[in-house]
């Protein structure tokens, strides 16, 4: 990572409010494809306790934690109340309630559905430390912000509920028991990234796997491979720790009997290009090719399935393998099927979502909205051959004048990209939702584009704007359009505006740029199993969604420079502005299918546009 980045990022993390008694660690490097090292699975069954007024953080003069609050504490609160009868503790995390991680909090019991805060989390593991190795505390993301605790001592905090993050414990892991205390804190202040309001459930909490990884005493920290669109195999690596310069760096691809071999140079970082092997199978949505990728350094040895394919643009054309491809897509939300979801997207769950789009609905392209998904989605894009538009949350009114914000915001975005850059099914890094113009929100997002071409020359940028409309026209005059790869636009006429679904196919569109166009939303919204008059049917009904996506899709096919659709959306999604009580109920109800995968009408309408598009390739 560049030095610059390392100076930019170490202000991210500030000294959790009075509660560090050392200072805090960094979200220690990158740690990459970490879900295929070996490791401590410590997911599982840990205590919880809700904290609402942050007394575990600080006191009520807003100093230290008093010791009767600290959940962090490294000993068991019973027996130290049995030994001192003077003892007093508001909490005992031994005793506390047992909850399966990870999932979010508001589905730990009924009372916590719409809870917002602080909850610590506990569990004790026994680990052995190994002479010569080192041991990270990996997590998947915690939503929002966590504040870790390893025996007692603080270990470090992270902002941002959606990427990985990990902290070096090597010295406080003990042989034996260890306790490890996490709290997570879901409420946002307008300077978050995301803002507190977006239309999508705040599902607090560690949401995502959590690991203890040991590694050697220098290791592979970052290691990426890709195609070039000159058909050459590149590779960079970036060795940690003491042996890092002038070390042993080997590559080898089995498959295509390939091996690349060298030494890091002074700073640790090593890089290979070569041709791409002749026998080299392309990655694409009908050939998802994926090859076993071996890195290896001195006593590390780094595994990873890795496809290899290009994108690029050229005109109005999306080029995947250096052929036009239109993207038959579908929007989703990190959110597993079922009438109760907690975000706990496991390969199945994830399998579940991603085979409805390229089974059900004859998808080749999803969008991952509104922030990076967890990893078992890209696995399972890579696997299933879906192209991927992967998004950080710059969602709606961002503090794009804030300074912290955009530190929080290229922190994300540097995370997510260096967790995902070895997977061939992004396609897409998108660098905001719908966020109203201003100078200042040009920049910021500017800032974005430029970083995400920084950490990666192979893939296109975009983001999903607002176009305005005059009459039948409706026109993207976004000042950040030049800055873009392709451009991409929400539209919802007929649906949030007045006009008769008869009207829509007539509306024109028009671009400021020549770049090809996705249509990153449609939609309207249909409680399944709510029936109308096929002939005027209300909205809500199936009938309207259905004859909506007719129209839409019939303005659509009509837009010379439109390149690709990613509907919204997949499935019905929890959102706390919806509160119809006959057809929403809490629920966004703009799917496709209700949140149990009951398909609707408009279901078919989608999939048998996408198939007779298939059928034209
Ligand atoms: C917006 C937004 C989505 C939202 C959708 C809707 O375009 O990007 O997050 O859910 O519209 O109104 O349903």
């Amino acid at each position: 990572m560049m030095r610059w980045l390392q100076h930019l990022l170490a202000f991210l993390v500030v000294a959790a409010p009075a509660a560090a008694e050392t200072s805090p660690a960094l979200s220690h490097g990158v740690l990459v494809s970490a879900d295929m090292r070996p490791a401590i699975d410590l997911d599982g069954a840990w205590t919880w306790s809700i904290d609402p007024y942050r007394t575990g953080l600080k006191n009520f003069h807003g100093d230290a934690p008093s010791p009767t609050a600290r959940r962090y504490n490294d000993f068991d609160v019973t027996e130290a109340m049995r030994h001192d009868p003077r003892a007093l503790y508001e909490f005992d995390m031994d005793r506390a309630p047992v909850v399966h991680l990870p999932q979010s909090f508001l589905t730990y019991s009924p009372q916590m559905r719409y809870y917002s805060g602080l909850v610590w989390n506990q569990r004790r593991f026994t680990a052995h430390p190994q002479v010569g190795k080192r041991a990270f505390l990996r997590f998947g993301a915690v939503d929002y912000h966590a504040y870790v605790y390893l025996n007692g001592k603080f270990v470090g905090e992270h902002e941002g509920g959606f990427t990985p993050f990990s902290f070096e414990v090597t010295k406080l892991l003990r042989d034996g028991d260890n306790r490890l205390t996490v709290g997570a804190d879901s409420a946002r202040t307008a300077a978050d990234v995301p803002p507190p309001s977006t239309d999508w459930e705040n599902y607090g909490g560690i949401t995502r796997p959590v690991s203890l990884v040991f590694t050697p005493a220098t290791y592979i920290d970052d290691a990426w491979i890709r195609l070039t669109r000159d058909g050459r195999i590149v590779a960079t690596v970036k060795l940690d720790g003491p042996a890092a310069a002038n070390a042993p760096v080997r590559l080898t691809i089995p498959a295509l009997k390939l091996t690349l071999s060298g030494r890091t140079a002074a700073d640790g970082s090593w890089n290979a290009i070569t041709a791409a092997p002749r026998s080299l199978k392309r990655w694409s949505p009908e050939s998802p090719t994926l090859y076993d990728v071996r890195f290896v350094s001195g006593d590390d040895a780094l595994n990873d399935r890795v496809g290899f394919r290009t994108i690029e643009v050229s005109g109005h054309d999306i080029l995947l393998n250096g052929k036009p491809i239109f993207l038959r897509g579908i929007s989703i939300h990190a959110e597993e099927f079922g009438d109760d979801p907690t975000r706990a997207l496991t390969p199945a769950a994830a399998h579940a979502l991603l085979t409805e789009a390229k089974q059900g609905l004859h998808a080749n392209f999803v969008r991952l909205a509104h922030y990076p998904h967890p990893e078992t989605m890209l696995r399972a894009a890579d696997e299933l051959g879906l192209l991927v538009w992967s998004e950080i949350p710059v969602y709606w009114v961002v503090d794009f004048k804030n300074e912290q914000t955009l530190k929080t915001a290229l922190q994300i975005q540097t995370e997510s990209i260096q967790r995902d850059r070895n997977r061939a099914s992004i396609i897409i890094w998108s660098v905001g939702n719908e966020t109203p113009v201003s100078d200042a929100r040009n920049a910021f997002l500017r800032a974005l584009i430029a970083n995400a071409h920084r950490l990666d020359d192979t893939r296109l940028v975009s983001a999903a704007l607002l176009a305005s409309r005059k009459g039948n026209v409706q026109s993207i005059d976004d000042p950040i359009a030049p800055d873009l790869d392709v451009l991409a636009a929400n539209t919802y006429n007929g649906w949030y505006t007045q006009d008769p679904l008869s009207n829509v196919p007539s509306i024109v569109w028009r671009e400021p740029v020549d770049k090809p166009l996705i249509f990153s939303e449609l939609g309207a919204g249909a409680l399944a199993g709510y029936h109308d008059d096929p002939a005027s049917p209300h909205k809500f009904s199936e009938e309207f969604q259905a004859e909506f996506y007719r129209q839409t899709l019939a303005e659509a096919s009509k837009i010379p420079f439109l390149r690709g659709l990613s509907p919204w959306i997949l499935k019905d999604f929890r959102s706390p502005n919806r509160q119809h009580p006959i057809y929403q109920q809490g629920w966004n109800r703009k799917g496709l299918e209700s949140e149990t995968g009951q398909r609707k009408q408009a279901f078919d309408v989608l999939a048998s546009y996408y198939r007779s598009l298939e059928q034209r390739r």
